[in-house]
């Protein structure tokens, strides 16, 4: 054992043994400051998950369909709607009154190769694209109209650098796609709010890209309501320095920021050291980074609306999946067994 291992012990013991009350749900506890999410699975909103079911119910007042809405589960084939399992989730966030969010309509991933071919598999070209991209906005925003309340219009349209993906979208319709894609969904739904949602947006590069990309939306009159820092994390990236830039930054564009794919993946590389269950130290630097990011987020609550998190409990992450198949991994506030975590107990505890 490690001085580390030891002194986090020590910690976690006199943490388990201090009299403290048990705190949360989360909705609750952060009610006046922004809401608290969850991206769902289909066996989560159909109710066959019985262990996270009660969970849901307790802890969320706003829920993401984890791949549903997707545009490979939605709108498989060019003639083609399956909206079996969309029409479920939203129900389930009806019945549950929970604010319900759409996961996403453009995006290069999860998305099949017909929307870019024609029938010999050749490239289309950008009036076709165009049309189609309006006919599944306006189909599926339609037929949701006024029950999901806000909508990831565009995923992902930056590299790393900062500038536009190289994405199909692009490469066929030109910058304009992120126009249009976001006046078609305000043509279906003009109540709606619409976000520009992407990853490592706490990074420099990113961040900027993130800057241009939303003003030029503005100046050319398009309604965005927020940007979606998805959030996803390790145990050292980002740093809370970062992330506050973001939202400080984002903020001056004079929309709202939502956190909305939050998760700390706690393994690097491709071992799985923690088959069993964490050492207490990484239980601790867990808690410890969650208690970080969201006393930034409380700082930042006049702006923030919304916190998601990606997925509900660890057994359920993608982060498990993802970049290699079959790792334990832990990367949110209740365990495999639908239980809190410390990270969980000390994040209802940041208030006070
Ligand atoms: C991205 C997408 C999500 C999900 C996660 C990982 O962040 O926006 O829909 O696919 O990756 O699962």
């Amino acid at each position: 054992m490690t001085i580390a291992d030891l002194l986090a012990r020590l910690l976690f013991v006199l943490y388990s043994l201090w009299p403290h009350e048990h705190k949360g749900p989360l909705k609750e506890l952060f009610k006046e400051d922004f809401m608290i999410g969850a991206a769902l699975n289909a066996k989560q909103f159909t109710e066959e998950d019985k262990e996270s079911l009660g969970l849901i119910k307790e802890q969320f007042n706003t829920i993401s369909p984890e791949n549903v809405l997707k545009w490979e589960s939605v709108h498989p084939k060019k003639e083609i709607y399956d909206f079996g399992m969309s029409d479920k989730y939203v129900e389930f966030g009806e019945k549950n009154t929970m604010f319900i969010i759409g996961h996403t309509l453009v995006w290069h991933s999860q998305t099949p190769a017909w929307v870019f071919e024609d029938g010999q598999g050749h490239v289309v070209d950008r009036e076709t694209l165009l049309e189609r991209m309006r006919d599944h906005i306006h189909t599926i925003v339609g037929r949701y109209k006024g029950r999901i309340k806000g909508w990831d219009v565009v995923n992902e349209a930056l590299d790393e650098d900062g500038t536009l993906r190289q994405s199909p979208w692009l490469k066929i319709i030109g910058p304009d796609y992120l126009d249009k894609a976001f006046e078609f969904a305000h043509e279906a739904d003009p109540d709606a709010e619409l976000y520009y949602n992407d990853y490592n947006l706490e990074s420099e590069a990113k961040r900027d890209g993130a800057i241009k990309l939303i003003q030029r939306l503005q100046t050319h009159h398009i309604p965005v309501t927020a940007i979606g820092i998805q959030g996803h994390s390790n145990l050292t990236w980002p740093s809370t320095e970062q992330l506050e830039k973001s939202i400080v930054a984002f903020s001056k564009l004079g929309i709202q920021v939502n956190i909305t794919e939050l998760d700390i993946d706690v393994l690097s590389g491709s071992s799985d050291p923690y088959p069993q269950g964490l050492s207490e130290s990484v239980q601790l630097a867990l808690a410890q980074r969650y208690v970080s990011f969201f006393r930034v987020y409380l700082r930042h609550k006049d702006v923030i609306k919304r916190i998601t998190f990606w997925g509900v409990t660890d057994k359920d992450s993608w982060l498990n999946y993802w970049p290699i198949e079959g790792r334990t991994n832990y990367p949110l506030l209740f365990d495999r067994n639908a239980q809190p975590k410390q990270a969980y107990q000390m994040v209802t505890r940041v208030k006070s």
